[in-house]
């Protein structure tokens, strides 16, 4: 077997933070025997400064032709004062509306070892904190009609939802509920928007349908309270694109940091997109400091998910959980707490990949005499 994956680093620590996923998944295809095959393309500020474009048609094709694809972040305060639709975060949203790519996952799981990074005391966390937010990703107010009045005195951005893209998402939410603790929390405004109204309406339908799942509804400003006050009350949370980007990132926090959340953009039957949730945070660029853990741990939900080779996946987050039970930290998930060792962004990425080979060599391989 032979994958082409689309890789784009884009601007800030993206382009740190995709060498070692890239990396892991390297080391993963010679352990397990697949092949892999890299073709870097361009998107956001990159882009724009190579060709003039957020989004040049010459990624939207790579990205289809691949099997999936990784991505790093984009932005930046350079290209801060360019029109909307000319910034690096327009390439990141046409990238997602071309793949069709309208359900992101992205699940908040913290790892045991990373207790003492969460700051809510431990008694709200538990050991076992483990949502999954699914964010719709190609539609509401992020792709709703705007603009801004002549006089520039008034702008507007509309949220606007149909039925058929509300009921797409809603059928991968309750898919994946089904597989996990059978609870879905579908989280809107419904109390004053209209848009959330028909959320409402459309999951009522799917609550029936789907009978074996818990539905439950709740407004969205009580939803980011209810993640810091009790966030185990939560198994799979669906929501629109923008009250999803927002809960994310509450949500990424409990994890220890943001630094650690991995996502995948998922939806047609093309490729999926696999990145982490954070941002280019460009004042770390090029500094060997940002936390690879999220691209790299994106790079296993791009096996599971994109490739769906599950076992690799697996064995690539057994290796975070080992690295991090080892002690290695990178500066923000860091406590300064006894026996951690700080790394920096590569020999994380060292480290994760080392305990990928001794992980796997150590599995009891067939001896000669068993083998058929
Ligand atoms: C995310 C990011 C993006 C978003 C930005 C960079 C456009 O915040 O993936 O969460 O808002 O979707
Ligand atoms: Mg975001």
């Amino acid at each position: 077997m032979r994958y082409t994956i689309a890789t784009i680093p884009g601007d800030g620590i993206g382009p740190d933070v995709v060498s070692e996923a890239v990396r892991v998944l390297r080391v993963m295809a010679k352990i397990s025997g697949f092949g892999v095959q890299f073709t870097e393309v361009l998107m956001g500020g990159a882009a724009i400064d190579a060709t003039g474009s957020p989004l040049p048609e010459s990624t939207i094709e790579a990205c289809r032709a691949a099997d999936a694809v990784l991505l790093g972040a984009v932005g930046g305060p350079r290209w801060d004062g360019l029109p909307g639709n000319l910034r690096p975060e327009a390439g990141l949203l046409g990238l997602r509306a071309a793949m069709g790519a309208y359900a992101n996952l992205r699940p908040a799981r913290i790892f045991p070892e990373l207790t003492a990074a969460c700051p809510l005391k431990p008694e709200i966390v538990g050991e076992g904190l483990d949502l999954l937010i699914v964010r719709e990703l190609t539609g509401g107010i992020y792709f709703g009609e705007r603009g801004t009045s002549p006089n520039g005195e008034a702008a507007w951005d509309t949220e606007r939802y149909t039925r058929a893209e509300i009921e797409r998402l809603l059928e991968i939410a309750y898919r994946a509920a089904r597989t996990r603790k059978k609870k879905l929390c579908v989280v809107d405004k419904a109390n004053v928007l209209e848009s959330s109204r028909l959320w409402r309406r459309t999951a009522q339908e799917f609550a029936k349908r789907y009978s074996e799942v818990e539905t439950s509804f709740m407004y969205v400003d009580n939803c980011a309270m209810q993640l810091i006050r009790n966030p185990r009350q939560f198994d799979v949370v669906a929501t629109s694109n923008m009250f999803g980007d927002i809960l994310s990132d509450e949500a990424s926090m409990i994890t220890g940091s943001i630094g650690m959340l991995p996502s995948a953009s998922i939806g047609s039957a093309g490729p999926g997109i696999f990145e982490p949730i954070h941002g280019s945070a460009p004042d770390l660029a090029g500094k060997d400091q940002a936390n690879p853990l999220a691209a790299i741990l994106s790079a296993a939900m791009l096996l599971s998910y994109g490739l769906k080779r599950e076992a690799e996946a697996a064995a690539i987050e057994l290796a975070v959980s080992s690295v991090l039970a080892a002690g290695y930290r990178c500066a923000d998930i860091a406590t300064g707490a006894p026996g951690e060792t700080v790394l920096g962004t590569r020999a994380m990425g060292e480290m994760v990949a080392r305990a990928i080979e001794e992980d796997m060599h150590e599995k009891p391989q067939p001896s000669a005499s068993t083998r058929r």
